[in-house]
């Protein structure tokens, strides 16, 4: 994996123990195979992939359609057992789900229709005996105003529109106060604008929370906006192919010249596409090239 450190930094976990200059990750994915096997068939769906997530950071899952970024985050959440690697959270292996990660997915279905936006948020904390109802509530009307729907307590889910749903998800996850908050392409159902305020409003309310993000997406816009650091995952099956810290970008910079550069980058990092004369370059050759593309990139950035 080529990894490229930029000059400017991302804000560093508070750890309690160790230097600062060498934090203990909060998630370790550690080599992790993951596959399928259907009767007769076995698909790879990444191939030994590799990254740390630390407290706080925003860190993206970049890569194009069945690239196995689904299963990575199912993986995470204890669904899926790796068939090689490990996943730590905590420094403890991963074996099955709990309320320490928390997904938030693409679905505006994920809401259970016949319960109200409160009794929704409130849920997960009452049936994993967090905490009792009156509490459950409280902390459930706490987050609502966080997403800005404390009116729509007593609205039932099909009043909604997709971004409202997906603010109530939001909420939901957030309540739970999961050590890692997963979202699997959360708002690629979203019309543009709507899509575009809802990054916004998440990077808000991480400014105010400070949760641990581990977001995918197949959009290099929208990686390169949410995340402090992406990690760029090969096609099928998927392998890290490098890792970037995208850390000076934010909305604003979005269309100018650094971030219309940084986006090309990361498509041809993303599609193999950096060896000299525009052929494909073989996987093992191009990841000198890519660390070197990578620390040009970080150049121009810092
Ligand atoms: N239940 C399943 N049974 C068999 N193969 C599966 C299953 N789910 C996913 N796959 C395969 O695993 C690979 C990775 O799928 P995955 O859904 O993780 O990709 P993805 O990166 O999330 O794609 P997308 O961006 O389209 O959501 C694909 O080749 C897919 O066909
Ligand atoms: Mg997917």
């Amino acid at each position: 994996m080529a990894t490229v450190t930029a000059l400017k930094t991302a804000p560093q976990p508070a750890t309690g123990q160790g230097s600062p200059a060498s934090p203990r990750p909060l998630l370790e994915v550690d080599g992790v195979s993951l596959e399928y096997r259907t009767p007769g068939r076995v698909v790879r769906a990444t191939h030994q992939v590799s990254f740390d997530v630390f407290g706080a950071d925003r860190f993206v899952l970049l890569g194009a359609s069945g690239c196995g970024k689904s299963t990575l985050l199912k993986a995470i959440g204890g669904f899926i057992e790796p068939v090689e690697g490990e996943i730590r959270l905590d420094g403890r292996v991963v074996t099955q789900p709990g309320p320490d990660r928390i997904v938030v997915f693409q679905e505006f279905d994920q809401l259970p229709p016949w319960k109200t936006v409160l009794d929704n948020v409130m849920f997960p904390l009452l049936a994993s005996r967090t905490l009792g109802k009156k509490d459950a509530a409280e902390r459930a009307q706490h987050y609502l105003a966080k997403v800005g729907l404390s009116a729509f307590a007593g609205a039932f889910p099909n009043t909604l529109s997709g971004g409202m749903k997906q603010r109530v998800a939001i909420a939901r996850a957030l309540a739970m106060q999961p050590r890692v908050l997963l979202m699997d392409e959360p708002f690629a159902a979203l019309d543009a604008l709507t899509r575009r305020k809802m990054q916004e409003e998440l990077l808000e309310l991480w400014d105010e929370v400070r949760f641990t993000l581990l977001f995918v997406t197949h959009s290099i816009e929208e990686a390169l906006v949410v995340g402090n650091r992406v990690g760029l995952l090969s096609p099928h099956p998927g392998r890290v192919r490098a890792e970037i810290n995208s850390h000076a970008f934010d909305l604003q910079s979005q269309g100018g010249a650094e971030f219309q550069a940084a986006a090309q980058r990361i498509h041809r990092l993303l599609f193999n596409e950096d060896a000299p004369g525009g052929s494909p370059a073989a996987p093992a050759a191009s990841l000198p090239d890519a660390a070197a593309a990578l620390t040009d990139l970080n150049r121009k950035i810092a």
